[in-house]
């Protein structure tokens, strides 16, 4: 996007995470500063492009999973911006009469989502922010479009990582993991940054300068999120590992063994 046509509200100064990740993507949603804070993470994490690719596509891989096993409504809870094959487009193909609802802190993607979205019938986009998951399970939009005793799917795809130690993530994990009903499903990735432990610190620092700092978490905590919940194969893995289901995943799958992002699916019963 050309910063001089860009409302004038909007903070261009300061890079957003969700306008860096659409970068990542290949998308056209992002500023200056939002480009330029991505390529100083990318000098020190190369692969965060492919694995921003990669974790989306296991977003994808996750919902038709889900969809195709018969789960009929979505709480997807950091949208990010609008982008090629988003939670309702790839839950519709599988089941046109899927429910999702989309949950965001940013008004920026409020406001892309909503343009975008807007009459489409199934789909409905709230202001909402995971740091407190009463406003978002006790929301009144969401409670009339979600029925909380039918299986559901709660995804935390990617924004966990954007809570701090203080916020307490593993607590508000839970509090989702115990809104899910029998049946229920919770979708979620985290960057771990095994895969390059010497770029974790300049890439922290970059994002400490953007809306939200960012915090890559060892593979145990990671898989802690998941509770007691039972992990769908192949368990918490490497997003492209995520039952891979083209030759190119394949081959991402077994170059990068070490995990920049792990993902996983886990059911309660
Ligand atoms: C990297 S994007 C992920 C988009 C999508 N889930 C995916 O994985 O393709 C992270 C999103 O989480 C949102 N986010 C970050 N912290 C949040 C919070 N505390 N509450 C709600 N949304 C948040 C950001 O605004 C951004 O849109």
């Amino acid at each position: 996007m050309d910063d001089r046509t860009a409302p004038e509200t909007l903070d261009l100064s300061t890079p957003n995470v969700a306008r860096m990740y659409d970068y990542y993507l290949g998308g056209k949603d992002n500023f200056a500063a939002d480009r330029d804070a991505a390529e100083k993470a990318l000098e020190f994490a190369p692969q965060i492009r492919i694995a921003a690719q990669h974790n989306r596509a296991f977003m994808g891989r996750a919902v038709r999973y889900l969809a195709e096993a018969g789960v009929r409504q979505f709480l997807d809870i950091g949208t990010g911006l609008p982008t090629q094959s988003n939670v309702h487009e790839v839950a519709g193909e599988a089941a046109p009469d899927a429910r999702v609802v989309y949950v965001d802190n940013d008004p920026v993607v409020l406001a892309h989502g909503r343009a975008i979205l807007g009459g489409t019938e199934n789909v409905h986009i709230v202001q909402a922010d995971l740091r407190r998951p009463e406003e978002i399970l006790e929301c009144h939009e969401v409670r009339e479009r979600l029925d909380f005793d039918r299986p559901l799917a709660i995804l935390l795809v990617a924004i966990v990582h954007f809570l701090q130690d203080a916020d307490d993530p593993e607590s508000i994990v839970a509090r989702f993991r115990a809104a899910l009903p029998a049946g229920g499903h919770l979708v979620l990735s985290h960057v771990c940054g095994e895969a390059l432990p010497e770029s974790v610190p300049g890439v922290t620092e970059v994002y400490k300068h953007s809306s939200t700092p960012i915090v890559a978490r060892d593979p145990e905590r990671i898989k802690d999120f998941f509770g007691d919940l039972e992990l769908v194969e192949p368990g918490v893995v490497n997003v492209a590992q995520w039952r891979p289901d083209t030759p190119e995943t394949k081959r991402i799958a077994d170059k990068y063994r070490r995990p920049y992002f792990l993902a996983g699916v886990a059911r309660k019963n």
